[in-house]
């Protein structure tokens, strides 16, 4: 159970770092612009309290992330040092890039190293590091004396580095960040504040499925958008025209529905929709009650946004993940920011994950206002599923 995690594992706060070396495994996958510059770095400022801990405690890093997803072998466009150049900017203080290469000695020069900060390159440039393999951990094992996560938006990977790793150290622990994405989660799942409004969105129902079977017991009311609505509403009989559905999740989405009345819980799909011809043709779009033959579902209708706004004004607890509409496209945007708009204006204790939810409420400058933006997608909804992660659970073993 996520309480019991919190209570157990240790954080940074237990160690002493004086002349340690702590291996850091962070999660600096930033979006880069079209020069390679770090686009937004949000995921590296909200790792920033870990690192200047440890150094202020006198321990030094050697510090490991993932950036996007690399075939494996060295790839420039995939390389950190677009990230160690901002952090060396945001700490003020010198990052040494690893070279790529990795093999026993330059493991054994790292630990010895007098660097305050060494940075290794993309941790998935290496093939062992997405298989788990043992032979990779072993060979990493000896770079460090203490081992930290702080790469919550990776934790729910049984990646080398993130579960694989641990498992060689007597010391181990959680950074700042993960602390408090899982001091925030645990608020939701264990002791919500009634009513608890979860709001979905995105593509599909495979992927919030256990999401949504682990949440149906726990909050009040569940506000459905995005495409993964027009398969609950097929899965009731309702027309979808060529609505995106996911066909082969019918009975999974009738189950759910089930689930959430006999648990007497409200389940709101939406009652309006925007409707286009095409994605491409803007020029379409209309709203309507129901969806017509030839037509689209793209975003969620006003009568429907008026609803669900009412729902979150009246909400203690919300989580939200996932867009309501096609977000990217402005057109199709107006269902999403009128979410945001509303958690914006309420008092309710408020967790957004997920990267068109997160990109919506920044967008609209309405970060203030939440509690808790995660800065993982797919490790915020393995949370919500009640597992807890595997990079924080493997913290828990001997
Ligand atoms: C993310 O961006 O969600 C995390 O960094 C995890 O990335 P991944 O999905 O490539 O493992």
């Amino acid at each position: 159970m996520i309480s019991d995690i919190l209570t157990k594992v240790k954080t940074v706060k237990d160690f002493d770092f004086s002349g340690k070396k702590v291996f850091l495994r962070a999660d600096f996958n930033c979006p880069l612009d079209e020069e390679g510059n770090v686009a937004d770095n949000s995921r590296i400022l909200a790792v920033l309290p870990t690192i200047e801990d440890i150094l202020k405690k006198g321990g030094k890093l050697i510090m490991a992330s993932h950036l996007g997803r690399p075939k494996g072998g060295y790839d420039e466009k995939f390389s950190l040092r677009p990230i160690a150049e901002e952090l060396q900017k945001l700490l003020n203080e010198n990052v040494f890039l690893a070279d790529y290469e990795l093999d026993e000695d330059r493991v054994k020069k790292y630990y010895k190293s007098n660097e305050k900060l060494i940075l290794l390159e993309n941790i998935r440039f290496y093939p062992g590091e997405t298989k788990g393999d043992e032979v990779f951990a072993k060979l990493l094992a000896p770079i460090a004396d203490i081992y930290i996560n702080d790469a919550f938006g990776a934790s729910h990977r049984k990646h080398v580095s993130i579960y694989e790793l641990p498992k060689y150290f007597k010391q181990k622990g959680i950074g700042y960040l993960i602390e408090k994405e899982l001091a925030a989660f645990w608020k939701v799942l264990v002791n919500p504040e009634k009513p608890f409004v979860v709001i979905m969105g995105g593509a599909k129902v495979s992927d919030k499925i256990n999401v949504l079977k682990n949440l149906i017991p726990i909050a009040d009311k569940f506000l459905i958008g995005g495409a993964m609505s027009y398969t609950f509403l097929k899965s009731q009989g309702i027309e979808t025209g060529n609505s995106l559905v996911e066909t082969e999740r019918l009975d999974v989405a009738s189950e759910i529905l089930k689930f959430a009345l006999e648990k007497g819980k409200e389940f709101h799909l939406p009652k309006d929709h925007l409707i286009v011809k095409d994605i491409k043709d803007i020029g379409s779009k209309k709203y309507v009650k129901d969806i017509e033959n030839g037509y689209m579902g793209v975003d969620i209708g006003p009568d429907t946004m008026q609803d669900y706004k009412e729902a979150i004004l009246s909400a203690k607890t919300i989580v939200w993940n996932g867009p309501m509409g096609i977000f990217e496209i402005d057109e199709y945007a107006e269902g999403t920011k009128a979410i945001a708009d509303a958690i914006k204006h309420s008092d309710a204790y408020s967790i957004i994950g997920g990267g068109d939810s997160v990109r919506a409420i920044k967008s609209l400058g309405y970060e203030d206002s939440v509690d808790l933006i995660s800065t993982g997608g797919g490790a915020s909804l393995k949370l919500l599923e009640g597992n807890g992660l595997p990079g924080v659970n493997i913290l828990l073993e001997e």
